[in-house]
């Protein structure tokens, strides 16, 4: 059984009930976050009761926003490896560096988490057409899932994303409208479209589930490193979503009792040509302006304006985390260094971890006993097109 109490405003702090279909809270307009009811979820739910549960994200249904099993709309998502780099660690000085493989996710990337818990509860609630603004990975992700639960999806992303986003999104039936512009243009034209014709919003924070599905990083790389939280780590924002569901999810184990107050100092990456978070958290900024003319071949990371930019900034500042923009040349030249190294054909955006991780260690910010996990939130061979195109 979930625990789920409530749906409480990110900013105004008012409530709204549980199992309903929800956008951005009706008060202030700003994202609303799932909450459980943690201390009695905490007597009969531990760590032990995990180790005879099936390896997916669905192992942590108690702290999920879903009533039982039979609502789940699942591909097998979740509980990606943790692998340690031994060979790029020894390279780079880090005895304890981790690369947590989200490119192992059907559909290839993080997204299908979110997905798969927001698609779960939009059928368990009564939507019946889906629409999403996106970069690329989560309209293939959202396109497979609303397939397999017998939805309609309409996915509008920029005309120069991957073509295998595009392809796969097509191929697994939904309604695909290339648009003109970066993310942001994409939900103007959904909104335009989509207007009277009853379709539910699944964009990123303004759906609450999908943050629920992308918070089960922070659980399973607890789980996966015996529930001692490690130093740092790298993650690739753009909406930050990612970012923001483990900080939620490491806040969640302590309230049960699964780990103490120790937290990873957490790293936001984005991109030299589009980099919002990283602009407002040098200037000590709570809110990220927009970011003009956005560029760059990490196309996840092409994000001028995030809804969460206020609660991305909170957790960097709380975890006395950073914030590092990094080049596409030197992005790509660490795609090639991690694969020749250790066998893994990562995204830009996961490539793009990489670039801050060596910044930060050359810094003196890590030290070389820490130990690092670096999220790659999806897989190389979604970009074959972005790369041989790029000439940087
Ligand atoms: C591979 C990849 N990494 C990272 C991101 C950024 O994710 P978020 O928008 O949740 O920060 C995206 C988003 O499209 C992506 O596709």
């Amino acid at each position: 059984m979930s625990y789920v109490s409530h749906l409480d405003c990110s900013r105004c702090g008012a409530h709204q009930a549980p199992h309903q279909l929800h956008n951005l809270c009706p008060e202030c307009g700003s994202p609303l976050l799932v909450r459980y009811r943690l201390e009695e979820a905490g007597h009969n739910f531990n760590k032990t009761s995990l180790l005879d549960r099936p390896p997916d994200m669905w192992r942590y249904l108690e702290v999920l926003p879903v009533d039982g099993e039979e609502d789940i709309v699942s591909l097998g998502e979740g509980f990606t490896p943790l692998l340690r780099l031994r060979r790029l660690g020894s390279e780079m000085g880090l005895d304890g560096l981790y690369l947590k493989d989200e490119s192992l996710n059907p559909t290839g990337s993080f997204k299908a988490r979110g997905i798969s818990a927001a698609v779960s509860l939009a059928r368990k609630l009564g939507a019946r057409q889906l629409c999403i603004p996106t970069a690329g990975n989560a309209g293939g992700a959202l396109a497979a899932y609303a397939a397999r639960a017998g939805l309609e999806a309409h996915v509008f992303m920029p005309q120069d994303s991957p073509s295998a986003n595009v392809v796969e999104a097509r191929m697994t039936g939904a309604q695909v409208e290339l648009v003109d512009g970066v993310i942001s243009d994409a939900a103007r034209l959904m909104q335009e479209h989509g207007k009277g014709r009853g379709w539910f919003d699944i964009s990123t924070l303004r759906e609450p589930y999908r943050i629920e599905g992308k918070k089960t990083m922070g659980y399973e790389v607890a789980e996966q490193l015996a529930w001692e939280l490690p130093d740092v780590i790298f993650y690739p924002t753009g909406g930050g979503t990612g970012l923001i569901g483990m900080w939620k999810a490491f806040d969640e184990m302590e309230e049960m009792g699964w780990i103490d107050s120790r937290r990873p100092r957490m790293v936001s990456v984005q991109a030299e040509g589009c980099a919002p978070i990283v602009d407002a958290f040098e200037k000590g900024l709570e809110e990220a302006p927009a970011w003009e003319d956005p560029h760059t071949i990490s196309s996840g990371l092409r994000v001028p304006k995030a809804i969460g930019d206020f609660l991305m900034l909170r957790v960097l500042k709380q975890s006395r985390g950073r914030a590092v923009a990094v080049s596409d040349q030197e992005t790509v030249e660490w795609m090639r260094k991690v694969g020749r190294k250790e066998g893994t054909f990562l995204c830009p955006e996961g490539a793009a971890c990489f670039v801050a991780l060596s910044e930060l260690l050359e810094e003196g910010w890590i030290s070389p006993q820490q130990q690092v996990v670096v999220f790659n939130t999806g897989t190389g061979l979604k970009y074959i097109d972005t790369l041989l195109a790029f000439s940087g």
